[in-house]
């Protein structure tokens, strides 16, 4: 096999990286980082290297003794990028690549001061996964190629660096103004889980092994939020095993970040849209933390086998919360899971492809075929093996499983075989088969009740005849909230969307995913007080997760197609090109306007 990933130009018949270094200065003014890249390989090579690179622009090619190596951009693909080829002399164990990074580099956002909590200095963050590392540097951009790295960064002297790595001291930077920044990773990370953030930054201690960073006018706010982060890290370590990566600390980013969060190592990275103020929605904390044993220890080995990641992760992440919340609390978060489940089988229609856990990506951009499915049927697949198992069982597997692959990565069959070898017939006990590799969902896939659950659903679908009780509801948490509104009709008339909104003061909710809960159903109702607040809303905020029920909700109705069109050309500067790319692309997907002859 030459090019095992389906989204990298890499060839495993080829040297591979052994390390990489980084020595790059941020330039806000041009919107580019500059410098060299360093790529130690295996051992003494020859021949040719192919690397991924997206908009790169290499100066200059040489090997760790001076020698010139040629190089060449031979093909470019839309979705993987292009591939640069080296062809390396003889001899050689390391090669430098003096570059630049495109203006519009697909993993990197550039903020302008108006767009931090502070308004004074621009700030930078990255975001690598799946398969944007390329735009950030020249590499072979695949999981089963993991690195430990080193970082030399150089910002304007105001601002501070973090990345997905151990801080190593800093010095006077080569100009006037600037200091540079040192990073050691010593643990290799698939290179998706590169990261760097630059802006003003502050932050707060939360245990001898977490701290929170954060813009200064965030960083309280963000302590007091996520003070807990050491209960889930022990809850994490007795259920999977020490925590390997020596710190973890948290960053919170400024709100156009595109995901929850994402799981770097040493420095999970947060939308601020978690400071609710009440810590309801830490469970995405829960679930980056999670990440560092599924995902970060434990890595797919390409996005055909994405469910490795993300449904262990959800997985863990509900074992976690069920320890610390009980499984009541957690019934109720497997039911809000279940939804988004629906929506993503509705989305691509039960019978694609798109709806298996193992997936042929070949041809298929990551991003446009991110779903809840790998994350829902994924960690559904492995609560059927844990109920025909038995926790008894289950979670020594579990363990074994980690320490089998720690710090690898691997393939849905790999982990079938070692399934087999570890617990012998369970996989054919639950038709590990079917889940894994046929569309939709089995019809004996795990179900979670609970009395609180059957409540609210019941509560739901008697809407309007029967209606929640408003002092009672004011005290509901958030996920009771939640899992009403996503069980309410999509669209109601503007009397009960005005009961609702009134009694469970809906539109002036600081919790963002009840907000957006309610959103929905408001806008989808052409329920018109809402939307000054869903333009303040889509205005500020850069999740996806929010944005794309949105603006899917704004097209079912003429009007609001034209107001998602006059809010995107708004905020279109504003969102991360990987959020503008998915809302054009809805828009793209609206109905055409009736006009009038
Ligand atoms: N690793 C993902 C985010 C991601 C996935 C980024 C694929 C790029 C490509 C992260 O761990 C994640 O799943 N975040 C979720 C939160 C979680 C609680 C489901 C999010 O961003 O909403
Ligand atoms: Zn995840």
């Amino acid at each position: 096999m030459a090019r095992p990933d389906p989204h990298s130009w890499h060839d495993d018949t080829q040297p591979r990286t052994r390390s990489l270094e980084l020595k790059l200065a941020v330039d806000f003014e041009r919107r580019i980082l500059t410098g060299e890249a360093t790529l130690h390989l295996a051992g003494a090579s020859s021949g040719p290297l192919d690397l991924d690179s997206r908009g790169l622009v290499i100066s200059q090619a040489r090997t760790g003794g001076g020698d010139a190596v040629p190089f060449s951009i031979a093909e470019d693909d839309p979705i993987i990028g292009q591939r640069l080829r080296l062809e390396l002399p003889a001899g050689t164990s390391a090669v430098t690549l003096r570059y630049r990074t495109a203006p519009d580099a697909s993993a990197l956002q550039w903020l302008q001061p108006a767009q931090t909590a502070g308004g004074r200095h621009p700030f930078l963050f990255s975001q690598c996964q799946a398969i944007h590392a390329r735009s950030v540097a020249p590499l072979q951009d695949t999981p089963v190629v993991r690195i430990p790295y080193r970082a030399e960064i150089t910002v304007p002297e105001p601002l501070s660096a973090v990345m997905s790595a151990a801080p190593a001291g800093e010095r006077k930077g080569p100009a006037p103004g600037t200091r540079t920044i040192l990073f050691d990773m010593p643990q290799p990370i698939p290179p998706y889980l590169l990261a760097l953030a630059v802006g003003e930054l502050a932050s707060r201690d939360l245990s001898p092994r977490s701290r929170v960073w954060a813009e200064p006018e965030t960083v309280e706010r963000a302590a007091w939020e996520f003070a807990e982060i050491e209960t889930f890290i022990r809850k994490a370590e007795e259920l999977f095993g020490p925590y390997d990566w020596d710190r973890y600390d948290m960053l919170v980013l400024p709100p156009s970040f595109p995901y929850g969060g994402m799981e770097n190592p040493r420095m999970t990275f947060l939308t601020p849209t978690l400071l609710a103020g009440d810590r309801s929605l830490v469970d995405v904390v829960a679930h980056e933390l999670a990440h560092s044993w599924t995902g970060n220890l434990v890595t797919n080995a390409n996005m055909d086998h994405f469910w490795l990641n993300e449904g262990f992760t959800n997985y863990a992440e509900h074992r976690i919360l069920e320890a610390l919340h009980g499984s009541d609390a957690a019934a109720l978060s497997w039911a809000i899971g279940r939804k988004s489940l629906e929506e993503s089988l509705a989305r691509f229609g039960a019978g694609s492809p798109l709806t298996c856990l193992r997936t042929q990506m070949k041809g298929i951009d990551p991003d446009e075929a991110f779903s809840s499915i790998p994350y829902q049927k994924g960690s559904l697949f492995l609560v059927a093996l844990e109920r025909a198992a038995g926790r008894k069982r289950f979670d020594p597997f579990l363990r074994d499983y980690m320490a089998a692959f720690r710090f690898g990565s691997l393939t849905t069959e790999e982990f079938l075989v070692f399934l087999e070898e570890k617990l012998p017939g369970l996989a054919a006990r639950v038709n590990a088969r079917a889940w894994c590799f046929e569309p939709g969902m089995p019809a004996d896939a795990p179900a979670f009740t609970s009395a609180r659950l059957g409540q609210l659903l019941e509560l739901a679908a008697a809407w309007p005849g029967s209606r929640p009780d408003p002092v009672q509801a004011a005290a509901w948490p958030t996920d009771e909230m939640l899992v009403y509104l996503q069980n309410l009709p999509r669209t109601i008339d503007a009397a009960g969307c005005g009961w609702l909104d009134a009694h469970l003061k809906l539109t002036g909710q600081g919790n963002y995913e009840i907000l957006v809960e309610w959103l929905e159903i408001a806008v989808a109702s052409g329920y018109e007080p809402a939307f000054p607040r869903l333009r303040e809303v889509l205005g500020t905020v850069g999740r996806m997760k929010y944005l794309r029920p949105l603006y899917k909700a704004m097209g079912t109705r003429a009007e609001t197609r034209s107001l998602a069109r006059e809010i995107f050309t708004g905020a279109r500067d504003r969102y991360h090109g990987l959020a503008r790319r998915m809302v054009e692309s809805l828009l793209e997907a609206y109905p055409a306007n009736a006009h009038a002859p």
